[in-house]
């Protein structure tokens, strides 16, 4: 299978999947969209609400800033690939259960391997918890790490931006890194390193 049958074949099976409760509640699962050979990857946290309505990933307030912080880059969304770590929406909008992201992670793993994308960028603490363990975003917003030759770089999420208008300079300053860190991955060819114990110790930039 080519990538773009690869996702296809994830969407097909998000659409019917039935391996955590909150099949039970969806209206549309909501597994991602993008090109399958994207440089770039956004991993956030869950559809809302206009997105279970949708079938379609960051449609929101929310989706509107971060095509806002896109096009502050020069880009837009569909030039990358935007997801979330879990692909149905948690009743009212809650917090994602550790028994639902374990059930979800095989999606995530598979889109991933697919794309083989130079960057991701974890949009909040629940999609950063993935690579990094027992920090806080505070710490290492912004801060890339090389992880199974790629970087991944945790960023608050947009929506935490829109609560907290501090965090909308913190945000538009981290998306200002990523153009140079798309092209400092082209020029990395190999590197082969753990997750790290300590992410800190891998920080690049
Ligand atoms: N917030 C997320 O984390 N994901 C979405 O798709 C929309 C809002």
């Amino acid at each position: 299978m080519n990538p773009e049958e690869e996702l296809e074949a994830i969407a097909s099976e998000v659409a019917v999947c039935t391996d955590c409760k909150l099949h039970h509640s969806r209206k549309h699962a909501v597994p991602g969209e993008g090109p399958a050979n994207a440089d770039l990857v956004f991993i956030g946290e869950g559809p809302g609400f206009h997105e279970n309505e949708q079938g379609r990933p960051f449609v929101g307030a929310a989706g509107r800033f971060l095509e806002e912080l896109l096009a502050s880059i020069g880009m837009n969304r569909e030039q990358v690939f935007i997801c979330n770590v879990i692909k149905c929406r948690p009743p009212g909008n809650r917090d994602p259960q550790s028994d639902e992201m374990r059930a979800c992670a095989k999606y995530l793993d598979r889109q991933i391997r697919a794309i083989n994308p130079k960057v991701i960028v974890t949009l909040g603490r629940f999609s950063m918890a993935r690579y990094f363990t027992n920090v806080r975003i505070s710490a290492i917003h912004g801060k890339a790490s090389m992880i199974m030759d790629r970087l991944v770089v945790p960023m608050y999420h947009p929506a935490a931006a829109l609560h907290q208008p501090s965090l909308r300079s913190v945000v538009t300053e981290d998306f200002a890194l990523l153009p140079g860190l798309i092209a400092h991955n082209q020029q990395i060819s190999s590197l082969d390193v753990e997750q790290p114990a300590d992410p800190e110790q891998l920080n690049l930039f």
